[in-house]
């Protein structure tokens, strides 16, 4: 969702292992400026349009941060965004 409200073109790609997932989404949309800011859990840049479908609470990155087991976020301003997450499979996450 991120890329498509705040990005611009974006791939989505998945490497599925034995005992790993990893998640790779790049996009060549505006960047982000500050991804401290960004990662603060209720931070959001996001239009009305976007919040009038029930997206906009900035709990997007915060989330994805609790959730995967490693992540990476590199961006900067104009040079597009690229986020990794790691999961791996023995351990972590909501329901085993
Ligand atoms: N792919 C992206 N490209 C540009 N800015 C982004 C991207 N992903 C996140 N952001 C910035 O980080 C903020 C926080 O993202 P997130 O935690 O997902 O909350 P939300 O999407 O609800 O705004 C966004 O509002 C936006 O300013
Ligand atoms: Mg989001």
């Amino acid at each position: 969702m991120n890329v498509v409200m705040h990005g611009g073109e974006g791939s989505l790609s998945f490497a599925i292992n034995t005992d790993r997932l990893v998640m790779e989404i790049s996009d060549d949309g505006p960047g982000i400026v500050d991804i401290e800011k960004a990662m603060q859990a209720g931070f959001s840049t996001a239009l009305d349009e976007h919040r009038e479908m029930g997206f906009g609470a900035g709990m997007g990155l915060p989330n994805m941060k609790k959730n995967a087991d490693e992540i990476t976020v590199e961006s900067e301003k104009d040079q597009g965004t690229r986020v990794r997450m790691v999961f791996y499979m023995d351990k972590g996450g909501d329901g085993g």
